[in-house]
């Protein structure tokens, strides 16, 4: 059926798309980077620079979870089709709550790891910015708990939501569409 001026939008607007791939780009690639930088045997150039990498990939990812909040409230999503089974309504708000909020307790416990063991944020300390925790030992071990355990919730809600989309591309049932391809379309 061809589009009228008065059918609802189909897809997540350009911003939205972009914003959805880098961060998944970003996210996909810090996640292993944290596991390998910690294994032991490395050398210690190869694990300076992953701790780079990830610290700052971290902050970047953190700034783009708050641009697709903002961004969101600005340009709200399309509707869902409405050939949608409703349990999947709600499912799927629950889920992007859950990645949004897991990105945020991620993004921040990493940083007060860091900062209140008194360590740098290379890509923070060159702009100035302050630290924005007390130097801890305490806080720090906490923030790396909450980090540790964190992930595990992360990479969960992250398998269940790439198995939905999977699921969805199998059915053809355009909510792929929406968030596919990342301009354009
Ligand atoms: C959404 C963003 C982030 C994700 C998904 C993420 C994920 C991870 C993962 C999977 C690990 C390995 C944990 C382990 O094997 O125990 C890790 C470790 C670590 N991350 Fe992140 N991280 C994020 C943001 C950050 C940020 C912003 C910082 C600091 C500025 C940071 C600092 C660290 C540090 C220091 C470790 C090593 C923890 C330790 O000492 O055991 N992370 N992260
Ligand atoms: C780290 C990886 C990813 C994260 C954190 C993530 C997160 C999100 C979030 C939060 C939304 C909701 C957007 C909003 O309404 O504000 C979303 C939508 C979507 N994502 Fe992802 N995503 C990731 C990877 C993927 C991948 C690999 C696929 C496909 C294979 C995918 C397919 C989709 C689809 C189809 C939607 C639209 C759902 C709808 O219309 O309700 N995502 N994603």
């Amino acid at each position: 059926m061809r589009a009228t001026d008065d059918s609802p939008p189909l897809r997540y607007g350009n911003t939205a798309r972009i914003l959805h791939w880098v961060s998944a780009i970003m996210i996909l690639s810090t996640i292993p980077i944290g596991a390998i930088m910690l294994r032991e045997g490395l050398e210690r150039s190869t694990q300076d620079l992953l701790f780079i990498l990830h610290k700052n990939g971290g902050v970047i990812i953190f700034a783009l979870v708050l641009a697709r909040l903002v961004w969101r409230l600005i340009s709200p999503p399309p509707p869902l089709p409405a050939t949608l089974p409703d349990w999947q309504h709600p499912a799927a708000k629950l889920g992007h709550l859950g990645l949004y909020g897991m990105l945020l307790v991620m993004s921040v416990s990493g940083y007060v790891r860091v900062r209140a063991g008194g360590f740098p944020v290379e890509m923070l300390d060159a702009i100035g910015a302050p630290t924005l925790v007390p130097h801890s030992e305490a806080l720090a071990d906490f923030a790396q708990s909450v980090h540790a355990y964190g992930r595990f919730v992360l990479v969960a809600l992250i398998i269940v939501h790439v198995g939905a989309a999977v699921a969805h591309m199998v059915r053809r049932d355009g909510v792929m569409r929406r968030i596919w391809p990342p301009v354009g379309g």
